[in-house]
């Protein structure tokens, strides 16, 4: 008799214990959260909110403050601005303008460098689906353009720039002066002359703040002034020669080469970077200048070789190989005693990363080693190199009712799109065979109402979800919003007319009979039926023809893929097929 009850004791035993801690960790949370949440228990938070991230740098780089601080990007490939499609997004320039305005703001001098990739010309929109070329053009001249508000000082040439082709980039860069575009290892004579890009970049940072108040960046005469239109403090204790200096070493055009042979004369023109580097500085180091940058496109080994052979170099800026919205800084090894005496003297080396897309932002601060006082004249005050990268989060994000010069460039953009009509030019051009049309030449597009009739349960389940509503989400949550002139009236569009959203946002974009426009195609608004089917125009026109319908059969276990051509890691980095097929799953009609 006790043995059973022994037992039975156990047994209750291993059956609450799971219970408790369940209530355990239920009564914690309810703990913390009540807890966290009230000064009805406690006055005060447990965790401290997370803080504005410029108020930490402001606060970290404090005592000493830095003379300057330089801001590194790179690799953004036409990434203006978030698509807006999921949240949080990180990336964008209108969020960095917000940011850097706030340093200067505080009286930091940011001077801003891009290795370059500014655009990709070669871009894909959507799985293996390459954006229309001009709208890539477009989106670089942009780039450069908001370049220009932010007053960054340098663009690097890289591969991309190559691609452009580089003439054109030469071009905008003339015209959009700064930035400047930058290739040591380049040979070019005649644009050389005609100031389309430089060997090296050097700016003079002054010390004198009555100077000019509004334009305290002295440049050098190899460059157009810069000019500092609401006036933040833009002087350093001490005057600055600061030089930027960009290659493109071996393995790099290595691998342009082979993808553009035709363009060999472009390729005679590179030197190798260690050379170009070498006679740059034989002529540089006359004006003895006190901070060197090199924008380097290769891989870390090689701007690793170039560190330690060429140990005037104080930060590199090298290729990310990452798409990550992070960078991270390694040091280099200490430069050696100068020969000469010089006036500064950095105690640490950078070799700094940015990732992909504009999603971060390096800075680093040039800092003095100590505090204020400075040493004696004569002595070499020691800076120091630090560095942060920060995260363009929505932190940064510009309120919907307010602009900066760069959501007025993001306007443009979305303007020019629309009249430039890339709409048009992708529906005449790009749209190819379905695969069923390539088997059933008649296998057209026919819109969701065709389907009704017969598919009422698959068709409430759509009008009742997220994919009904694709098209006009792009024009009420499209941002920005624009003003366009249409028939004499101003209409105020969202982005709906942007190859590059349509492309997920209607049903047979990518098809002959597919999407052509809200007038000619309304019923192939959103994302319908026959995405993830095929075109269904043979059947509904022969519904009884099972060689009409079973092409069209789908199962939810072999669907993943399909979804993920939309709800891909950039638009949609939450998908889950396990939440999300449910909320569209849909049934055949029960028979008649
Ligand atoms: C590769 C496919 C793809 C492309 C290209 C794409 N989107 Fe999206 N978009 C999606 C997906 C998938 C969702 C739904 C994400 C979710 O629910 O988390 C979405 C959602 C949205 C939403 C949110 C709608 C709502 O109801 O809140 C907006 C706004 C949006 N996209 C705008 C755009 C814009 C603007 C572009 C072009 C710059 C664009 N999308 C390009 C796939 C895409
Ligand atoms: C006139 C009625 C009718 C119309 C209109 C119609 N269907 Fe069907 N559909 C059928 C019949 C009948 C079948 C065949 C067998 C069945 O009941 O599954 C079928 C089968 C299908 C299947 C395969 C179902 C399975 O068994 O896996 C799909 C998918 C489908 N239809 C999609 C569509 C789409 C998309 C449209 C609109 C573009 C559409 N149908 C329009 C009647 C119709
Ligand atoms: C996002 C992709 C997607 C969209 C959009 C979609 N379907 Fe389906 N549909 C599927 C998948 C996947 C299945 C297979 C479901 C399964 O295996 O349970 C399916 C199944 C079906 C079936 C057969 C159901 C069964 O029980 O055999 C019909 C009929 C159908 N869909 C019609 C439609 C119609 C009509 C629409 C538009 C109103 C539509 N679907 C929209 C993916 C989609
Ligand atoms: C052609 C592109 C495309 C395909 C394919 C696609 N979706 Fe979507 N999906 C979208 C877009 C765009 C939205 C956002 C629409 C909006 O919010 O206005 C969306 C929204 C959704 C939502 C609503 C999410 C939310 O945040 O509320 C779910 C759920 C969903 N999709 C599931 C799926 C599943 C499951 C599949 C595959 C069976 C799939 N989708 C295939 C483009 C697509």
């Amino acid at each position: 008799m006790s043995k059973v009850w022994e037992r039975l004791a156990i047994l209750a035993t291993l059956l609450a214990t799971p219970l408790v801690i369940v209530a355990l960790a239920l009564g914690y949370r309810w703990w913390v959260e009540h807890v966290e949440e009230g000064p009805r228990f406690i006055p005060r938070r447990f965790s401290m909110p997370t803080q504005d991230p410029v108020e930490q740098i402001l606060r970290t780089w404090h005592a000493p403050a830095p003379e300057f601080v330089l801001a590194f990007s790179g690799q953004m490939y036409g990434y203006l601005q978030p698509c807006g499609c999921a949240r949080p997004q990180v990336g964008g320039l209108e969020r960095r303008y917000e940011l850097i305005q706030r340093l200067r703001q505080a009286g930091w001098p940011v001077l801003g460098f891009d290795l370059g990739d500014l655009g990709r010309l070669r871009q894909e929109i959507k799985q293996g689906i390459p954006a229309l070329p001009e709208q890539s053009r477009l989106k670089y001249e942009i780039a450069w353009k908001m370049l220009h508000q932010l007053q960054w000082q340098v663009v690097g040439v890289g591969p991309e720039e190559l691609l452009f082709p580089l003439e054109e980039v030469m071009a905008l860069a003339l015209n959009n002066k700064p930035p400047v575009l930058v290739s040591t290892n380049l040979d070019w004579p005649e644009m050389l002359e005609a100031g389309a890009y430089l060997q090296y970049f050097m700016f003079e940072l002054s010390s004198n703040p009555s100077e000019q108040p509004s334009a305290a960046v002295g440049v050098s005469e190899k460059s157009a002034s810069l000019k500092t239109k609401d006036g933040p403090r833009l002087t350093a204790r001490r005057s600055w020669r600061i030089v930027c200096l960009s290659v493109i070493q071996e393995s790099e055009l290595a691998k342009l080469r082979a993808d553009l042979p035709h363009q060999a004369e472009l390729w005679k023109r590179f030197r190798p970077a260690d050379a170009a580097l070498a006679s740059a500085w034989h002529s540089l180091s006359r004006s003895h200048p006190d901070c060197v940058i090199l924008l380097h496109h290769g891989t870390s080994e090689e701007a690793r070789a170039l560190a330690s052979r060429f140990d005037w170099l104080h930060v590199i800026l090298s290729r990310d190989p990452t798409d990550v919205a992070s960078s991270l800084a390694e040091t280099l090894p200490p430069p050696s005693r100068p020969a000469l005496p010089q006036t500064v003297s950095f105690e640490n080396r950078l070799l700094v990363r940015v990732g992909h897309k504009g999603k971060a932002l390096g800075l680093v601060a040039v800092r003095p080693d100590h505090a204020p006082p400075f040493p004696s004249p004569g002595k070499a005050t020691q800076y120091r190199l630090d560095y942060r990268m920060v995260e363009l989060t929505e932190r940064f994000e510009l309120p919907s009712d307010k602009t900066n010069p760069v959501r007025e460039l993001m306007k443009e953009y979305v303007y020019q799109v629309y009249e430039r009509n890339f709409l048009k030019e992708w529906v005449s051009h790009r749209q190819v065979s379905h695969p069923l049309q390539s088997e059933q030449p008649g296998a057209t597009f026919a819109g969701v109402q065709a389907c009704s009739e017969c598919h009422r349960q698959a068709c409430q389940v759509w009008s009742n979800s997220k994919h009904s509503q694709a098209y006009a989400a792009l024009i009420k949550y499209g941002q920005p919003q624009t003003a366009i002139q249409r028939e004499g009236r101003t209409v105020i569009i969202g982005r709906q007319y942007d190859p590059e959203c349509l492309i997920c946002h209607t049903t047979g974009f990518e098809y002959k009979t597919g999407f052509r426009n809200a007038q000619e195609t309304p019923q192939l608004l959103g994302n319908g039926c026959e995405n993830c089917h095929g075109p269904a125009g043979l059947h509904v026109q022969f519904p009884k023809e099972p060689k009409y319908w079973q092409p069209l059969k789908r199962t939810a276990a072999a669907i993943t893929n399909t979804c993920r051509a939309c709800h891909d890691p950039e638009n949609d980095p939450h998908f889950d097929f396990a939440k999300y097929w449910p909320q569209i799953a849909h049934k055949k009609d029960p028979t008649p």
